[in-house]
């Protein structure tokens, strides 16, 4: 599949192994994926394009590029969220656009129950954030959502994808880059990600065994 980047730098194979690992903490835990947010966003946008401007230094006036395009960034609830931080601080001119899905335990299917979107004349690209690609149901669903508004430019970032939910993503919606930390091996009866790092959401908001 030509449009599904796994970046191997070190920075980012090191801290998703931290990430990984059943004894890190909420604190660092959402640390680190603010952490890999940035690192992914670095390279997901790799391709954006660039304007010309004129601006002045405090010796002279000189010919320089900026970003062009307005960017939104679109976290999945609720694990996305821990992903806007890293890629706004990269870039501070996006607007963040929240989309709410949770996944029916039975059906693994998603449900969505929160949709911000503002006008989408506001936009030209989209970044959908979600550290979990499963069996790519949710991502599937948010790009149908924002194609239906208008989108024409979306990428996925996120930290750990399965083969099914890459393989589902991409067949839905070829034109979708999809940047990943790394593609784990597969999932488990309840539609989880093996090795993976269980369940993303909430062990960032410390809900583990509360649901
Ligand atoms: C997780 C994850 C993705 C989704 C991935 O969210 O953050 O959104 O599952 O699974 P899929 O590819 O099979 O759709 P979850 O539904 O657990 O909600 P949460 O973020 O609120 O915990
Ligand atoms: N959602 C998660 O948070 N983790 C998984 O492994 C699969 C879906």
């Amino acid at each position: 599949m030509p449009n599904i980047f796994i970046s191997n730098h070190p920075l980012i194979q090191h801290k998703l192994s931290l990430l990984r690992e059943k004894d890190t903490q909420p604190k660092e835990f959402r640390a680190l994926v603010n952490e890999l947010g940035t690192l992914l966003c670095y390279e997901a946008t790799r391709d954006f394009p660039l304007v010309t401007k004129d601006i002045e230094t405090p010796l002279m006036s000189m010919r320089t590029n900026k970003i062009r395009e307005r960017i939104a960034l679109v976290p999945i609830l609720r694990a996305g969220l821990g992903m806007v931080d890293g890629v706004w601080n990269l870039i501070p001119t996006a607007v963040v656009l929240h989309i709410g899905l949770y996944r029916d335990e039975d059906t693994l299917k998603p449900v969505e129950y929160y949709n911000k979107l503002a006008n989408y004349q506001t936009v030209d690209r989209c970044l959908i954030l979600d550290p979990m690609l499963a069996t790519g149901g949710s991502a599937i669903a948010v790009a149908d959502i924002l194609k239906e508004w208008g989108a024409t430019n979306i990428k996925f970032v996120g930290l750990i994808g399965a083969p099914e939910g890459i393989q589902a993503l991409h067949k839905a919606h070829p034109d979708i880059d999809i940047h990943l930390a790394a593609i784990d091996r597969q999932l488990n009866e309840n539609g989880y990600i093996l090795p993976g790092l269980g369940d993303a959401g909430d062990r960032q908001f410390g809900t583990v065994d509360l649901f």
